[in-house]
């Protein structure tokens, strides 16, 4: 992980935010954040008149696809919202749809593994085989993620994301514009900012988020897969924690950076 990724999980700054919240943490102005603004937006308004309808913002509902979610509201551009409802996520994460119902009049779609599938998982492997092994985790991964982005991402010609280059060494080269490996493009318009950027953002513009942020998690998936972090450890450390560093990516993103990193190249 980067040392930038590092400050800015550590970063302790006083805003006009209680020192326990993740505004008080994380927001922060820095120079160049209006040309990173203004780059987004202009990126999202291309791709809105690229993509029309093939457009989709796939949201975990975490800080960063809060602020993209946001900018869509804000740029007036139809664009869907849709989530992958795991089955195992938190309360605190299910709560953002209907506040963004409430603050910006987007219905997320909501989309969820195929029932069978998991009862069959959960009979014969439990409720918490993501422990024992990747081969299990990523089974998991598989039946409540994967499958269910297809459907997902159906008909669709390209998608945005949230990811950041800051998150992690698996991300440190995420472009703006990317092709998926299925046929779509993979669009991250918030490529380049910083941890520090997102909050302020969500600062100013009062944008709600997950209020497990505000409880030293700052990248949150589901429950059984996420912990809180201490500071100064990495933005990721609290993801699939028991796992080995190369391994915690579920899928979702493939890029040729990850399979590098996997197959043990340097990237
Ligand atoms: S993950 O691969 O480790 O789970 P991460 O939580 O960092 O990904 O999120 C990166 C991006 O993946 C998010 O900004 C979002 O675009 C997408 N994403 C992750 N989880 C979901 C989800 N449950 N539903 C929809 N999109 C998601
Ligand atoms: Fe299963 Fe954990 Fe993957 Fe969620 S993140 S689908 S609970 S293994």
């Amino acid at each position: 992980m980067s040392d930038s990724a590092s400050d800015a999980v550590s970063f302790l700054p006083l805003g006009n935010a209680p020192q326990s919240s993740a505004i008080g943490l994380y927001a922060r102005a820095t120079a160049g954040f209006d040309a990173r603004l203004d780059e987004t937006r202009a990126l999202l308004r291309e791709a809105h008149a690229q993509y029309g309808d093939g457009l989709l913002q796939s949201s975990s509902l975490g800080a960063e696809d809060m602020v993209i979610t946001a900018l869509l509201a804000e740029l007036q551009l139809p664009v869907a919202v849709a989530t992958l409802d795991t089955g195992r996520l938190h309360a605190e994460t299910l709560a953002l749809i209907p506040q963004i119902r409430a603050q910006y009049g987007i219905e997320v779609q909501v989309f969820t593994p195929v029932a069978d599938a998991v009862v069959h998982f959960v009979k014969t492997r439990g409720e918490n085989a993501m422990y024992e092994s990747l081969a299990l985790r990523k089974e998991c991964c598989g039946i409540r993620k994967l499958e269910p982005l297809s459907r997902m991402l159906a008909g669709r010609s390209a998608w945005i994301t949230g990811l950041r280059r800051e998150q992690s060494a698996n991300r440190a080269e995420v472009p703006f514009s990317e092709p998926d490996g299925q046929g779509r493009t993979k669009l991250n318009p918030l490529a380049a900012w910083s941890w520090a950027d997102v909050w302020y953002f969500i600062q100013t513009r009062a944008v709600p988020y997950n209020a497990l942020h505000d409880q030293f998690m700052p990248s949150i998936g589901c429950a059984p897969c996420t912990r809180a972090i201490a500071v100064g450890e990495d933005f990721r450390a609290g993801r699939w924690w028991w796992e080995d560093e190369n391994a915690k990516e579920c899928g979702l993103h493939k890029s040729k950076s990850n399979e590098e990193l996997k197959s043990g190249a340097t990237a």
